[in-house]
């Protein structure tokens, strides 16, 4: 446990570090960074009703049938199923990466909006999975393959899913801790993704390495972020030095999502 002198004079980050230290996952605690997360009970973790949700994201919906968390993705697509729908078991007990996060879903919605053609023949790969959601949208879009990684304790959720969506032929679930080599069955991604994984700083430095190890100028890279406190900026500030980057200016969810402080960027690894 650490201490706290609140009679040091120090600045917001300061004193903000200094309380991350001691609980590195409390804006992830907030009842306000909630709003938008679907939990094992299928229902928005927020003071919000599932109807006031359902406007942040209008073309995808859930539902919970069989204690599963569904969700239906809606598109304009003859190719797909409609709407193309993913199950998730959710659970917070492995950790935060348990829960369905708002980014996850804007950025499987982006990818739906997409469609097929955008990941042909694409080598994926999905940073910080958590559930999977992601990768999942993009091994049901039809990619050849698309791996889905994290820490340890949530490999066996993702793959879980992986099954419960027979997905088990084109999406391979596998540890990657940010910030230590790329294990070598990993091959280097066409397309990286990333769903909420600005939150702990500490790991800031970490995130900023493995996607410069995974990618060169051509990668596309597509990161959707929450905006949470000051600190965040560190984080970008770490990536400037490898990465230029650019907000995803056409998904016809952005305006509201916007509005949500979530943010879609397009990363570009510097030459
Ligand atoms: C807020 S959750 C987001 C999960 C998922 N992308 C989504 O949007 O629902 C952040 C994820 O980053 C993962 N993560 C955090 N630190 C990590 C690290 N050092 N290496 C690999 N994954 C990490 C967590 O385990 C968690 O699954």
């Amino acid at each position: 446990m650490i201490e706290l002198d609140l009679n040091i004079p120090c600045g917001d980050i300061a004193l903000e570090e200094k309380l991350d230290i001691e609980d590195p996952l409390r804006h992830l605690k907030d009842d306000s960074e909630l709003e938008g997360v679907i939990s094992s009970d299928g229902l928005a973790r927020s003071s919000k009703s599932v109807s006031e949700l359902l406007t942040v994201l209008p073309l995808q919906t859930h539902s919970v049938q069989d204690g599963l968390l569904k969700l239906a993705f809606s598109h304009q697509l003859d190719s797909l199923p409609k709407p193309l729908s993913i199950s998730l078991h959710v659970d917070a007990a492995p950790g935060c990466g348990g829960l369905a996060w708002p980014a996850g879903q804007i950025l499987g919605s982006y990818l739906v909006q997409k469609g097929p053609e955008y990941i042909q023949d694409k080598t994926i790969l999905e940073l910080g999975s958590g559930t999977g959601l992601v990768g999942l949208v993009a091994g049901a879009l039809g990619s050849t393959t698309t791996w889905i990684t994290d820490q340890a304790p949530l490999l066996p959720i993702m793959n879980r899913n992986v099954i419960l969506n027979s997905l088990e032929s084109n999406v391979v679930v596998a540890e990657l801790n940010w910030g230590e080599p790329i294990p070598q069955e990993i091959p280097k991604p066409d397309i990286i993704l990333a769903a909420d994984c600005v939150y702990f700083e500490p790991a800031f430095p970490l995130l900023v390495q493995t996607l410069s190890d995974l990618s060169d100028p051509s990668t596309i890279i597509l990161f959707c972020y929450k905006k949470r406190r000051k600190a965040d900026k560190r984080f970008f500030t770490m990536l400037k030095k490898k990465f230029t980057w650019k907000e995803v200016m056409d998904d016809p969810n952005r305006g509201v999502y916007n509005s949500e402080a979530i943010t879609l960027m397009s990363l570009t690894k510097l030459k």
